[in-house]
Parts: C-alpha cells; sequence; structure tokens
C-alpha cells in the first residue's frame, strides 16, 4: 500500500530509484514519483499518474542526482493525479516527502498551523511537509527539530516518510509509525525502502525500524533515535534471497509464475519442516505453548482468512482444539468473549496487513495471550510482534493476487496442526502421513499446471464474456469455492460470489439465469451426491455447470478433474484450476493480471 524508496551517496541514484519502484510497484500504481538531488543543490522533481512505465518516459538522462525519494502510490486521500502524487513539497519548494500510511488528523493540523497556506493537492502528506517547513521558516527550528515536533503531532496516524531538504542535500529524514520501512546498509551510501526486495540489487543488510523511531541518514551514518530521543543502536539482518527470485523470467505474469511455483513450494515446506527422520521441526516452547490453549483463534484477511478457513479443519480434526477463525479487520473492535486460554495464530502473506496487526496489538496489550505468526515475511511488523514466529518460504510473492501464499499457509498449518496433534496424542494425526500427502498434493499439483491448457480453453469459453459466475461447494470445497471467487472477481473483474451449495436454494438462486457459469467444487466424498442434487437444481434454471472433481468421485461428464489425494488436503489441490481460471479469464479480457484495479497487495491502512 504505497511503496516509498530512498537513497544517499550513489550517482545511479535515479536508476536504483526507478528500479526499487518497480519491484515496489505491487504495493500501488496508480501514480508515481522521484526527487532527487546532487551535491550542488542541484534538483528535480518528476511525477506521472499511472505506472512506473509512465515515470519512466519522464526522465530524460538530465535528470540525474546523488540523493533520492521515490514513491509509488496507492491512493487513499486525493483521487490519483499529478498533483497528488508523491513527492509532495512544501510551498517555498524547500522540503520533499514521500509517505505510506494515514495521517488520522490532519485537516486538524491544517487549522491549527496552516491556515495561511494555499494547499496544491488534497493529500494528508501535503499538511506534513509544509507543517516541516512551517516550524523551520516561522520557529527556527532546524530541520531535525521541525520533523520531530511534526511527528509528535500526528496522532493515532500511520506512517513511513522520507523527507529531503534542498538546503542540506545529501541528508534523508527517516520515520515510521505502524507503516513497515527498512534502512539498507551500503559502503559509503546507504538505501531506505519499505520492502527488501526494492534493494537487493545494491545491498542485502538491512536494519529493521520500530514504530516511533526517527532516524537521520547520510552515505555515511545512519542515527536512528526512538521517541524519547535516546539514540538507539541496532546490527543490520542479512537478506539471504537472490534478486533473481523477484524476476518473472520467461512468464507473461507474475501470477502464473507463482502458479507454477506451488509444487517447489510444497516441496520447500516439506524440506523445512520435516527432519530426515520424519519427524517435525516446530519449535518445542511454540508447541508447549500451543498445548496449554483451550482454543485456537485464527486471523487473517482475505486470502489468508480463507487459508484459515481451511486450517480450522485441520487444527480441529488433527488436535481436537476447537478452532474459531476471524476476519481481522472486525475482530479488532469486537468484544468477543474469549476462552480462558487463548492462542491465535495470524496468517500473513506479507506481515503487515494493518488489520491484522490491529487484532496482534490487543492480543499483546489487552489479552495478553501468546501468538504465532506464520508469514512470507522475515522480519516484518508480525513476524516480529507475535510470541512465536514460522516462515512460509514461499519466495517472493508478487502478483497482488495471492496464489502460492494461500497453498503454502494451508501446508504449514497442516504441519503445525500435525506437530501439536501428535503432541496430544491424537490417534488422527498419529495416522496423518503429512510428509507423504505433501508430496501427493505437490505431484497433482504438477499434474494441473502441465495441463493448463484444457483450463485455458474452459476460460475462454465460459468465463470470457460472463458478467457473474458462482462457486459452490460443501464443507472445505466451500471454503476453496470462497478463494476461487475472490481469485476471480479480483482480476477479472467478474462478479463472482462463493457459496455453500446447500445454501443457494435459501434465496441466492434467484440470480441464476440462462448460461450463469456456475462452478462447482466437488473433493469431499461425504457430501459429493449432495453437492451433485445443488448442480441439477441450477442446472434447471439455466446455469451453465462446470465441475472441478476429484478424481475419486469424478462422473462421466465432469470438467476439470483433479488427482485424489487426502481429503483433508485436497484444498491445496482443487484451489489450482480456480487459480488458472481466474489467470486465464483475466488475460481473455484483456487486463493486467499482476496490478488489477484498485488494489495493492500490502494494505498498510485499516
Ligand atoms: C487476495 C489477497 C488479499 C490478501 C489480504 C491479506 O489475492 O492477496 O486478500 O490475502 O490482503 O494479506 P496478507 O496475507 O499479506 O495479510
Amino acid at each position: 500500500m504505497c511503496g516509498i524508496v530512498g537513497v544517499t551517496g550513489r550517482k545511479d541514484s535515479v536508476e536504483i530509484l526507478v528500479s526499487g519502484l518497480e519491484k515496489l510497484e505491487y504495493r500501488g500504481y496508480d501514480s508515481a514519483g522521484i526527487y532527487v538531488n546532487n551535491n550542488q543543490k542541484q534538483a528535480h522533481l518528476v511525477k506521472s499518474r499511472g505506472k512506473i512505465a509512465d515515470l519512466k518516459k519522464k526522465l530524460i538522462p538530465e535528470i540525474q542526482g546523488s540523493t533520492g525519494i521515490g514513491h509509488t502510490r496507492w491512493a487513499t486521500n486525493g483521487v490519483p493525479s499529478i498533483e497528488n502524487a508523491h513527492p509532495q513539497f512544501s510551498t517555498d519548494e524547500r522540503f520533499y516527502l514521500v509517505h505510506n500510511g494515514v495521517i488520522e488528523n490532519y485537516e486538524e493540523l491544517k487549522q491549527e498551523y496552516l491556515s495561511d497556506v494555499s494547499f496544491a493537492s488534497q493529500t494528508d502528506t501535503e499538511v506534513v511537509v509544509q507543517l516541516v517547513d512551517h516550524f523551520v521558516i516561522h520557529d527556527g527550528l532546524t530541520t531535525k527539530q521541525a520533523f520531530k515536533k511534526t511527528l509528535s503531532l500526528l496522532k493515532g496516524s500511520s506512517y513511513a516518510f522520507l523527507l529531503m531538504d534542498h538546503e542540506d542535500p545529501e541528508t534523508l529524514y527517516v520515520a515510521k509509525n505502524k507503516s513497515p520501512l527498512l534502512i539498507g546498509v551500503g559502503t559509503d551510501f546507504n538505501v531506505v525502502c519499505s520492502d527488501a526486495l526494492a534493494m537487493l540489487n545494491v545491498t542485502k543488510d538491512f536494519l529493521e525500524l520500530h514504530d516511533g523511531e526517527m532516524v537521520v541518514v547520510t552515505p555515511k551514518k545512519i542515527e536512528i533515535t526512538n521517541q524519547d530521543g535516546e539514540s538507539v543502536h541496532r546490527d543490520p539482518f542479512h537478506v539471504d534471497l537472490d534478486p533473481k527470485e523477484t524476476d518473472r523470467g520467461a512468464y507473461p505474469y507474475y501470477m502464473l509464475k507463482e502458479i507454477d511455483e506451488q509444487p517447489a513450494v510444497l516441496h520447500r515446506i516439506q524440506k523445512t519442516y520435516f527432519a530426515e527422520d520424519g519427524s517435525l521441526k516446530i519449535p518445542a516452547d511454540l508447541l508447549a505453548a500451543m498445548q496449554k490453549a483451550d482454543r485456537l483463534y485464527i486471523v487473517g484477511a482475505g486470502t489468508s482468512y480463507h487459508a484459515g478457513l481451511v486450517g480450522k479443519r485441520l487444527f480441529e480434526q488433527l488436535t481436537q482444539i476447537p478452532t474459531e477463525v476471524v476476519l481481522a479487520s472486525e475482530f479488532a473492535y469486537d468484544n468477543p468473549i474469549l476462552s480462558d486460554h487463548p492462542f491465535f495464530i495470524f496468517l500473513t502473506q506479507s506481515g503487515e496487513t494493518a488489520d491484522s496487526r490491529q487484532v496482534l496489538v490487543r492480543v499483546n496489550n489487552e489479552w495478553q495471550a501468546p501468538s504465532l505468526t506464520i508469514t512470507n515475511a522475515e522480519n516484518s511488523t508480525l513476524y516480529r510482534e507475535a510470541t512465536y514466529q514460522l516462515l512460509l518460504n514461499a519466495g517472493p510473492e508478487i502478483a497482488v493476487a495471492s496464489t502460492k501464499a494461500y497453498t503454502a499457509q494451508i501446508a504449514v498449518e497442516a504441519v503445525v496442526a500435525k506437530a501439536l496433534g501428535m503432541a496430544r496424542h491424537i490417534s488422527t494425526a498419529k495416522n496423518f502421513n503429512l510428509n507423504h500427502e505433501l508430496s501427493l498434493a505437490a505431484n497433482a499439483i504438477q499434474a494441473i499446471v502441465d495441463e493448463k491448457q484444457t483450463i485455458k480453453e474452459i476460460a475462454h469459453h465460459n468465463l470470457a464474456k460472463t458478467r457473474n459466475a458462482f462457486y459452490i461447494g460443501r464443507g472445505v470445497d466451500y471454503f476453496v469455492a470462497l478463494e476461487a471467487a475472490l481469485k476471480l472477481k479480483e482480476i477479472s473483474y467478474i462478479h463472482a460470489e462463493g457459496f455453500a451449495s446447500g445454501e443457494l436454494k435459501h434465496g441466492t438462486i434467484a440470480l441464476i439465469e440462462d448460461k450463469t457459469p456456475v462452478i462447482a467444487i466437488l473433493t469431499q466424498e461425504r457430501t459429493a451426491s449432495h453437492t451433485r442434487s445443488n448442480i441439477q437444481e441450477v442446472k434447471s434454471r439455466g446455469a451453465q455447470v462446470l465441475t472441478i472433481v476429484s478424481e475419486n468421485l469424478a462422473k462421466p461428464g465432469d470438467d476439470i478433474v483433479i488427482p485424489t489425494i487426502s481429503e483433508l488436503l485436497l484444498p491445496l489441490v482443487s484451489v489450482v484450476p480456480a487459480q488458472l481460471l481466474a489467470y486465464y479469464a483475466s488475460l481473455e479480457r484483456g487486463y493486467n493480471v499482476d496490478q488489477p484495479r484498485n488494489l495493492a497487495k500490502s494494505v498498510t491502512v485499516e
């Protein structure tokens, strides 16, 4: 949700900023901009509407500098436009600021301090940069003092800021609260970024920042101070990621690459969590804490919430501990009646989702309960702030629509559930050969992605022109239907809904018209015949039915038959045709699959 980058001490700063922004484009892509300055105070500000490619067109060779900041925007306050694009600047053009987050009290601040300023944009960010300028010009503060004073006025706000002062062209002023930000450490240069991915081509050593901290960065120094003004020493961590992992390679879109990577991701999870002798590598203290729980609460948003729904089945069957799955954005402000010994599991690909983080803040401060974050992003906010952490190891997920993180989340949930069930001596867990089943799941996914041409044709015939579609299923098939419908709507803009197949007749069936696509998922023996009856109900009202069926339940005329593996893990497999259907439907309809409208990958606002 907005990506920011900064660099100081590099002659090739424009190239570094632009390539960083390209890597961060998944965080927002409705406008972009950079500001660069050289040691002689020759500065350039370039902004454009649209994507980084549009910004690049404006970057003539004369635009150079040794220090600079850049931004790719996902609009919150103010429509996407050049005026509202960042960097925002003060009226006297001395201060330039990029921002990720939301300033809650910007209207009040504007009235209190800046009633005589005429604003060039509708953004909350401009208020912040004008405030810094105001405190420097009117109150005679230094830039650092003015920045600090401004930060102290931003009540309840989320921000990652990068500020430059035209008069001090080698310094980046940096601050963070609730929004992610890292400092990348170099030799005679330093960089700043929302996500390490953006700067892996210049450094692999990063410093995490904590909420409320402010940092002054020059080519040779990084000075961190906390809210009380005390200086903070922190050692960098090393990111062991090959920048090539973030390349699209020969794929037309990241989403297709990430769908295809799913078998490899499952194998990596097996390697990470199973020892040679087949035993599970889950930290003993985590298992001990989970064993004390009388109820598990799985917290997530969007696709991660859907993975949590599948997880509920896994945890309840393998551990016999009652499990609730909650939507982070709702639970954050609910008044739940918690069990006596709750244990919270956070599912989050990015580790930065503000809604989930808000729940974790309550878990830590109000409920003082133990928690586990399962995430793809080491050192992310939810990773750091939970009691325990496990990594998905799915590799960077760049496409906005999540695919491999979903399957990785289910696989890691299965690993934890199996380990906890074994520790509790639950026979279902003991008898469940998870390592073997994960291998079968990986093979099954491979078989589907190898045959993607069939799915492409189905998308062409059945989804390219439709306005609406339904996914139906029962039990875990229903949970997959929810995820399948989300994938279809977010990238192909087809209005799609996931329904429990038995529920259709209680109202929604009224929406079925001649040729409405209804895609049924059938992988559970106990409920398959009931779903077959529901298929007949919609067929007789004109629906064009497609089926995704596990081989053991398949009948002549079924459309997509997937290999049979353990029912508990079939969501790992049945979701893949749905991911591919969404991908090809989006392509057929001529959309940018990786960057759907209105969305951003890392949702760091509530
Ligand atoms: C949809 C999608 C989103 C995310 C949601 C939570 O394809 O990716 O629904 O799942 O925004 O994000 P994380 O998992 O990063 O907390």
